[in-house]
């Protein structure tokens, strides 16, 4: 199977984690390829949903294209769930997330959710993060310190050429981070002025991921 077509196999298996309400439950949604699939299989079903909160201005077009309705997060106090993909994903639900610069809204809506549903294919499967590029979205202004932190870690900080998030700042993506505690990490680089997210999912890490393999639907919890 392509990872393609994985993809599309964990989108659809994710629309049995969306609570049973009457009306409709409201959802959160995250964002990349992996939910696209997700929000398309959404599409059929569409009366199991009243509303979605969205990480990115990208998922929010989809899901209105699709006549899905879409909330802020002001609007909402919970939700029964945040459905959304990841970059790496370790044995116990550790992620790093942001590859689509989306990491600050996403960790927003996620923080929202009683369960964080992850959705990816077996190749985001790792026993340890880092191999993928830790994004950091940063305040411009603090770019510069915040790579010379990272030096003193062990990685090499690059700002991503051309792109801004939807919060209007720019993304630094750390390289050769030995990750061995995401947890004490993620608090760390948090501390530092001018970090506005880091792409460590420790404390809002996956409940349960449904990992798209050519054997099926793998669940880990
Ligand atoms: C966006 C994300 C995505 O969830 C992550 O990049 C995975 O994307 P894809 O499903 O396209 O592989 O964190 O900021």
């Amino acid at each position: 199977m392509t990872s393609d077509e994985l993809k599309a196999l964990v989108g659809r298996a994710a629309l049995a984690e969306i609570p049973e309400l009457p009306g409709g439950a409201v959802i959160g949604i995250g964002t990349g390829s992996t939910v696209n699939c997700f929000i398309d299989a959404l599409a059929t079903v569409k009366h199991k949903v009243r509303a979605a909160v969205s990480s990115s201005e990208a998922s929010s077009a989809r899901l209105r294209a699709h006549g899905i309705a879409v909330v802020e997060a002001s609007e909402v106090e919970r939700l029964g769930v945040y459905i959304d993909g990841a970059d790496e994903i370790d044995p116990r639900g550790f992620m790093i997330k942001g590859g689509g610069a989306a990491l600050t809204r996403e960790k927003i809506v996620a923080d929202l959710a009683d369960r964080f549903v992850c959705i990816a294919d077996a190749s985001k499967r790792v026993d340890m993060l880092g191999r993928f590029p830790l994004p950091v979205e940063v305040i411009g202004h603090a770019a510069a310190q915040i790579s010379r932190r990272f030096d003193f870690l062990g990685g090499t900080a690059t700002l991503r050429p051309g792109v801004m998030t939807d919060n209007g700042h720019p993304i630094l993506d750390v390289r050769g981070l030995v990750i061995t505690d995401p947890a004490a990490l993620e608090a760390e680089i948090n501390q530092w002025p001018g970090v506005v997210c880091v792409g460590i999912f420790a404390r809002h890490r996956a409940s349960v991921c449904l990992l798209g393999t050519p054997q099926g639907v793998e669940t880990l919890r």
